[in-house]
């Protein structure tokens, strides 16, 4: 019988929150694990999981709002089969209910610009691979039907992370890459706060299931990470 081969992910802010748990996770399950996180010298959460994990942890630096950081990491893992991508970087800045440019524009250039650049440099990489899953971590927030309350960069570039996903899931398919497109809940991390619904751990482990369903039918599709189909 074939051995079966060993699935590789990549996560984008693996260092911290759900990026974290869902490598710990991941790594847990015996895959190859491409942790990436802006500071990898500080990332000791990350450093630890990978010194237990065997060889199947590798820390990598990128940061997803410089195409510079972007490139570079494409040089050094050329044409690696990346089997699940995982676009989890992101951030919000205050203040809630006012628009201040500078800070709308590095929160769309992070949660929304990000995400599409990845997708765009490490293609090939999915296409090569056998399971060629593209997923973003999304957010409720992003729902228009359910707007309300300020918040209004990170709604926004939550709803433009959407929208480039969802052409990514059409355009894309006949590559046979699948598109996750996965609002994790209210989490227990530095952004979900001291009120959550669920640990990161919880979350991951939600994650990981609806990764792991991930086919044509539900390919774009804007789910939770109970497999609960969320509002536009
Ligand atoms: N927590 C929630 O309740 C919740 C709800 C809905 C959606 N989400 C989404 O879930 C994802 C993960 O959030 P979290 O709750 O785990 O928050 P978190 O604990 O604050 O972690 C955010 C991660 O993103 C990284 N990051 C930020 N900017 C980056 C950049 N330019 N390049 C690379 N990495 C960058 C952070 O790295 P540094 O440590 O270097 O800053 C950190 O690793 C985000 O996309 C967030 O919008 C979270």
């Amino acid at each position: 019988m074939d051995k079966p081969t060993q699935t590789t992910v990549l996560i984008t802010g693996a260092n911290a929150g759900i990026g974290l748990a869902l490598a710990t996770r991941y790594a847990g399950e015996g895959a190859a694990v491409i942790a990436t996180c802006r500071n990898p010298a500080g990332a000791d959460d990350l450093k630890a999981l990978a010194a237990s994990s065997g060889e199947r942890v590798r820390i990598l630096p990128l940061d997803v709002a410089n195409e510079v950081s972007i490139a570079s990491l494409k040089r050094t893992l050329g044409d690696e089969p990346i089997d699940i991508l995982i676009n989890n970087a992101g951030m919000n800045l205050q203040p809630k209910n006012q628009v201040v440019p500078e800070n709308w524009m590095t929160v769309m250039r992070v949660n929304a610009l990000g995400p599409m650049l990845v997708a765009q440099a490490f293609r090939d990489n999915l296409v090569m691979s056998s399971q060629k899953k593209l997923v973003a971590i999304t957010s409720i927030l992003a729902s228009i039907s359910t707007a309300r309350d300020g918040n209004f960069a990170y709604r926004q570039s939550k709803v433009a992370l959407n929208m480039g996903m969802r052409v990514l899931s059409r355009d894309w398919a006949d590559d046979g890459v699948l598109v996750g497109l996965l609002n994790p809940g209210w989490v227990g991390t530095r952004m979900g706060g001291d009120y959550f619904w669920i640990t990161a751990d919880e979350c991951a482990e939600g994650l990981s299931l609806r990764i792991a369903e991930l086919s044509p039918a539900n390919s774009g599709v804007f789910q939770d990470y109970r497999g609960v189909v969320s509002r536009w």
